[in-house]
């Protein structure tokens, strides 16, 4: 029987427009289910949405929308992103789309609350804490901040939680730290890379307590088996999807007999945001069920744009709109998987993307592939030369040197590919391109076609040449589908490259005398200035859009009052493109003020802070802590007039509480802070406005 290999996405939420950050993982996951297929692999690729819980709910409620209506035009939208950039069904990409809506999840998860609850896991109590809709969790004390009111904020949100007490279903995870450890131990590959892998085992060593898994004030969601009051905790739900999609506990592909062919996944991938779901609840809900684990949960890095996570909560994303309007989606592609070593975080510029495009695919890639077809339509009119004549002693040992390396290249390819270093499985064959390169300039064949004589060596270089890159087009195909694809086309080949598996290529297997295809170019240079520009007025177009979208979502009725307003008069002017104007109200409720520092010193373990006293013109003097200490001498800065934000909710910082925050320029790519002030004379505490 076939080898089976079944890789997941995360699902998504279908409360954010799809950017980079989703369409990353998806890319990877299609990378390795094109490697799997094509190594001959009966292979599962399942991605999908999210689309239950009080924050979707909630979203849709700020749309003015129907939750059904909110979602489905988010789920359209996803997929006609993943379409775009040919992840879906129809372009060989994924074979199921799970929505947690359907029908067959609904069953299928509560048939694995049923399972678990039968054996004894979960039991009815009462919860009372604080929960964060944007996290779906309740939050410990420790990954909150002090809000105002009482309120604590979460931090990873920067929004104010939700107190929830009420009835809830509790599922035991206390039961399964031991359990869960002797996993660890055994599976060293079930979760992955190593270093969150040490990360998992601390946070289960510390200690887990039994888990609220129902909510009885959220209605958008699964109703609780048996007692409809209550709805599924929304990660109970949505982890489920892995097992639901494939035919547990409902009928959808035949069942039960399709789940357990695919079932357990291969390969989980996930951020590393949404590892401890994956890894400590996820296998702890299946081992309750007596349902088998996945092999591996692999955790990938973020992408970060301007040094921070890219998020709709920032709002610093890579809009998938001026990418695919911009590159290719091999070029896409290839950024993702070479730039980005995978498990660790990544800096997205396009400067980098177009950089790669240009010196990896056009310069690399494509003028091999470009030069070596030209000069076989050129000098050997479009046939792959017969390797009859005799050549030098030297090229033919250089040439059979090339083999080895590309060869090598291929073997060092798969080794990376299947360890998911993905960066490196890509740097081999770089390497052996440039190898080839290197081979053809010092052969010099245009000099070789002068001369009759000399035809052995020509024919020689040419047929290693086409064969270095029949040999690419095959390695490259789960990367580059589009353009390994076309390079096959032009050497000739009719069949799909994908199809070929790469323990079939066999150095020297071209035959000789056979046509090459119509030479076209793969991969056309960018011009880096103008693309550049372009990007930079789409960027700021689609940002005004959304920009636009939120305030419309944040508040309907005052938004739809907003345009109305500016129906009527001319005095409202409209937002330039990239500008999302505030009305003045809003810049009212920052309260600026002049501030003189008193004291400052540096905070102990904490290069970056200073600790100040500042006299904002209150009776007291007020603390603040102020990320400047790279920059500024502390005793520099006594006696100076600083402005500050009076009104920001206080803050603990290392310790110190911090009420109030001053204002910096921030200056270059270091966003090196540069203290705003004045020339004149002010007093302490009189306001800005
Ligand atoms: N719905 C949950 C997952 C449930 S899986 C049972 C969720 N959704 S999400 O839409 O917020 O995120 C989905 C995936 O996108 C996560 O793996 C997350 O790490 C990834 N990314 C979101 N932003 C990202 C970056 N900036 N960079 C890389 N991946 C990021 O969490």
């Amino acid at each position: 029987m076939k080898k089976t290999f079944y890789v997941t996405t995360p699902i998504y939420y279908v409360n954010s427009h799809p950017h980079l950050g989703h369409l990353y993982t998806t890319i990877v996951a299609d990378t390795v289910a094109r490697y799997k297929r094509q190594r001959g692999f009966d292979t599962f690729f399942l991605t999908g949405t999210d689309e239950h819980g009080q924050n979707i709910e909630r979203a849709a409620a700020a749309a003015g929308l129907p939750v059904k209506q909110h979602v489905d035009n988010y789920v359209a939208e996803f997929q006609e992103a993943f379409a775009r950039f040919h992840l879906d069904h129809e372009h060989s990409g994924y074979d199921f789309w799970i929505r947690t809506t359907s029908d067959i999840h609904k069953a299928g998860a509560s048939e694995l609350w049923r399972r678990v609850r039968d054996n004894g896991y979960i039991y009815k109590g009462q919860y009372e804490g604080w929960y964060c809709v944007g996290c779906n969790e309740f939050k410990p004390e420790n990954e909150t901040k002090p809000g105002p009111d009482g309120v604590p904020i979460c931090l990873q949100h920067e929004r104010p939680l939700d107190k929830v007490a009420e009835e809830s279903y509790f599922f035991k995870l206390s039961e399964f730290q031991d359990k869960l450890l002797a996993h660890y131990e055994k599976y060293p590959d079930f979760i992955r890379p190593e270093v969150r892998r040490n990360e998992m085992l601390s946070f289960v060593k510390s200690g887990l307590n039994d888990l609220s898994v129902s909510r009885v004030s959220v209605k958008w969601g699964i109703p609780v088996p048996d007692d409809p009051q209550h709805t599924m905790y929304v990660w109970f739900d949505a982890l489920s999807n892995y097992i639901t999609a494939m035919g547990f506990g409902n009928d959808h592909f035949g069942g039960e007999v399709h789940f357990k062919k695919y079932w357990p996944a291969d390969l989980q991938l996930v951020g590393k945001d949404i590892l401890r779901f994956h890894t400590v609840y996820w296998p702890a809900f299946l081992m309750a069920a007596g349902v088998e684990l996945p092999k591996t949960v692999f955790a990938h890095g973020m992408w970060l744009s301007g040094g921070r996570k890219m998020s709709k909560t920032i709002g610093n994303v890579i809009d998938l709109d001026v990418l695919s309007k911009h590159f290719t989606r091999d070029a896409v592609r290839y950024f993702c998987l070479r730039e980005m070593v995978f498990g660790q975080d990544g800096d997205f510029t396009y400067e980098a993307l177009l950089g790669r495009v240009n010196s990896d695919l056009a310069e690399g890639l494509g003028n091999l592939s470009s030069r070596t077809l030209t000069m076989v339509r050129n000098y050997c009119g479009g046939e792959v030369p017969a390797l009859g004549q005799a050549a030098s002693d030297e090229l033919s040992a250089q040439a059979a040197e090339v083999g080895e390396a590309v060869t090598r290249a291929g073997a060092e390819f798969d080794q990376a590919f299947d360890a998911y270093s993905f960066s490196r499985g890509l740097e081999a064959v770089w390497a052996a391109i440039a190898r080839v390169d290197k081979f053809i300039s010092d052969a010099k064949p245009w000099d070789l076609a002068k001369a009759e004589e000399k035809r052995g060596s020509l024919d020689l270089v040419l047929y290693t040449a086409v064969e270095a890159l029949r040999h690419f087009a095959v390695l490259l195909a789960p990367v580059l589908p589009e353009s390994a694809q076309a390079i096959w086309e032009q050497l000739g080949e009719s069949s799909n490259v994908r199809d070929v598996a790469p323990s079939t290529l066999v150095w020297g297997g071209r035959e000789g005398g056979t046509q090459i295809g119509e030479v076209k170019p793969i991969f056309p240079r960018l011009d880096k200035k103008k693309i550049m520009e372009e990007i930079k007025q789409d960027e700021a177009a689609s940002q005004s859009a959304r920009a636009q979208e939120n305030i419309t979502q944040a508040a309907p009725t005052e938004a739809a009052a907003a345009a109305n307003a500016s129906a009527s008069t001319s005095s409202v002017t409209e937002a330039a493109p990239g500008v999302a104007y505030i009305g003045i109200e809003d810049f009212l409720k920052v309260e600026l003020r002049v501030a003189q520092v008193l004291t400052a010193e540096r905070v102990p373990k904490a290069d970056k802070l200073l600790r100040l006293t500042v006299d904002v013109g209150e009776p007291q003097p007020r603390q603040l802590l102020a990320g400047i200490a790279q920059y500024y001498e502390p005793e520099k800065l006594i006696g100076r007039k600083i402005i500050v934000v009076a009104n920001l909710a206080p803050r603990k910082l290392r310790g110190f509480e911090s009420n109030g925050m001053l204002l910096a320029a921030s200056v270059g790519e270091e966003g090196r802070p540069v203290l705003a002030g004045f020339l004149e004379d002010v007093p302490n505490g009189a306001k800005l406005k």
